[in-house]
């Protein structure tokens, strides 16, 4: 099994619900330790950043509105399988269509409020980190 890294964020949706450590302790629960962690308030110029391979999707501009609409938590799980494993427990994009017990079946509001986002591959995490973490940041667990 490899140990991998994978990028993940609480959307606003899910802070503004008092849903931050409900969530942690879905990744914990998974077996996914959180090696780095902050909140932060996104400008428009950093979500049109992140999100700048969706930018010709006729969504785009309600992502950014929303993702910049509160704070969001951001954070690196690192385990086994780490990018398919939270995958997983957050479910489809659209909650509508996520399987039950899963992050979004559970808290999402509609695919635009969706409560969580995860890397979609190995690379996406290694970008995705880098674009909100210093690699003296992360804290890799030893025990
Ligand atoms: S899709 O639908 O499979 O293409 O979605 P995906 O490529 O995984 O990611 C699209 C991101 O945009 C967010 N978003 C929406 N997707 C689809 N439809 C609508 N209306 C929509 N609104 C927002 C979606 O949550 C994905 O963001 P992340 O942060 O990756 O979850």
């Amino acid at each position: 099994m490899a140990i991998e890294r994978t990028f993940s964020i609480v959307k606003p949706d899910a802070v503004a619900k008092n849903l931050i450590g409900a969530i942690y302790n879905r990744f914990e629960n998974a077996g996914l330790k959180i090696i780095a962690s902050k909140m932060v308030h996104l400008s428009r110029e950093q979500a049109e950043g992140f999100y700048a391979e969706h930018k010709e999707r006729p969504f785009f501009g309600a992502l950014v509105d929303f993702m910049t609409s509160g704070p969001i938590m951001v954070q690196v799980l690192e385990g086994e399988n780490a990018v398919l494993a939270n995958r997983e427990i957050m479910g489809a994009t659209n909650p509508a269509e996520a399987a039950r017990g899963t992050i979004r079946s559970d808290f999402a509001n509609s695919i635009d409020e969706n409560a969580v986002h995860g890397s979609d591959a190995v690379a996406s995490a290694e970008r995705e980190i880098a674009y909100f973490f210093t690699a003296e940041e992360l804290c890799p667990r030893t025990r």
